[in-house]
């Protein structure tokens, strides 16, 4: 029940921190070390390559997992679109290992490469919120995510959840693999919980961004280098679905390629910039776009904020920032679409999954 809340999407982004705790919780052992089925390790440790295959956000969620799994553990990952990934199958390696990523296990495009898959005789593991749902039950192993049931069409806490379920799948085959992880996941994911609780409690912030840049404009672009790219990607699906609002992702790099024809006077341009090493690549891209009469909207991390940064998200590790940078997004969406008389939990010529190929 959504309880106080008007929408369950708000109930479901406030219920982040929980989630993130609740997680910790269940992958935890005795003593408090992270601990995943040792057949899933073994898995990953057989294979030569990961696919990575899913829908939506969560094939965001498996861009996301891709850092992860290659900077921590260093097996080569590519990460799929469900619905292209059974017709346009690329060459495969010799052990593969095939994950699904998928909040309600029943989306029908995923369901189709598993099936594929398995009658090539290869391997999967499922990263679900639903647990005996269909891909859990087909794939050979099943990771859950504990976010709880998701009720909005608009996927929130599923993706968080999803980040945060890659990341320890990461550190412990990397820990497994004799390499070392030069954080402690169980402390930084906690530091990602009080972060979020940060955020949670900022929300007139972000609605007023939202009135100030989303409430008449026809577009909206979101760019960002690195991961903060595929956080913008997740930003834009995010606002084009609940407040229809056309909405792009783009790495910052690549606007002048084409893109940046479309800016205009006034146009909205959401930039993240929580990444060090390219902090003043992406402040140039904002330079170039701000030239074309961009309005532009700086979210940065504590540490690397500059002068006229919109919103500075509060310090974590620089692998986890998606899990705190991705809620501006969510909240920002939620407050544009609310501003424009959307119907926020059921947003036009969408289902909760997609059960149809
Ligand atoms: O249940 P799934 O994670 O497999 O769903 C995949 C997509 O349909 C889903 O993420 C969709 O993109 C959401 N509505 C996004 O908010």
């Amino acid at each position: 029940e959504k309880g106080t809340y008007p929408h369950y999407m708000l109930k479901e982004i406030d219920e982040q921190p929980a989630v993130m705790r609740k997680i910790i919780q269940n992958y935890q052992d005795a003593n408090g070390e992270l601990e995943i089925d040792s057949d899933i390790v073994s898995a990953m440790n057989e294979a030569d390559r990961i696919y990575i295959i899913a829908a939506g956000t969560s094939y965001h969620a498996g861009l996301v997992g891709k850092q992860f799994i290659e900077r921590l553990a260093q097996i080569p990952v590519e990460v799929h679109i469900s619905s292209e990934f059974g017709y346009n199958m690329p060459l495969l390696s010799k052990k593969p290992l095939f994950i699904f990523i998928s909040q309600s296990g029943e989306t029908a495009d995923s369901r189709q490469v598993l099936v594929q898959v398995k009658e090539m005789g290869h391997k999967s593991l499922t990263i679900t919120n639903v647990p005996g749902s269909t891909l859990s039950r087909e794939a050979d192993h099943t990771m859950l995510l504990y976010a709880g049931p998701e009720i909005a069409v608009a996927s929130t806490k599923a993706y968080t959840a999803q980040l945060a379920v890659l990341a320890i799948l990461a550190e412990v085959t990397a820990k497994s693999r004799g390499m070392e992880v030069s954080f402690n996941l169980v402390q930084e994911l906690g530091i990602v919980a009080n972060a979020m609780e940060v955020l949670r409690d900022s929300k007139e912030e972000f609605e007023m961004i939202a009135r100030e840049y989303l409430s008449t404009t026809r577009n909206c672009f979101f760019i960002g280098r690195g991961i903060d790219f595929y956080v913008g990607l997740e930003g834009a699906l995010k606002l084009k679905e609940i407040s229809y609002i056309q909405a792009e992702g783009f790495a910052g790099g690549e606007l002048k390629h084409g893109t940046i024809a479309l800016i205009e006077e006034g146009t909205p341009v959401v930039a993240l910039a929580t990444q060090k090493f390219v902090n003043l690549s992406i402040r140039g891209n904002v330079k170039e776009v701000v030239a074309r009469g961009a309005n532009p909207c700086i979210i940065s991390m504590d540490g690397l904020n500059m002068e006229d940064d919109r919103f500075v998200i509060p310090e974590v590790h620089e692998l986890l920032t998606p899990l705190i940078s991705v809620i501006p997004m969510q909240l920002i969406s939620y407050y544009a679409a609310l501003h424009r008389d959307c119907d926020v939990d059921k947003p036009r010529n969408l289902a909760k999954s997609v059960t149809v190929e």
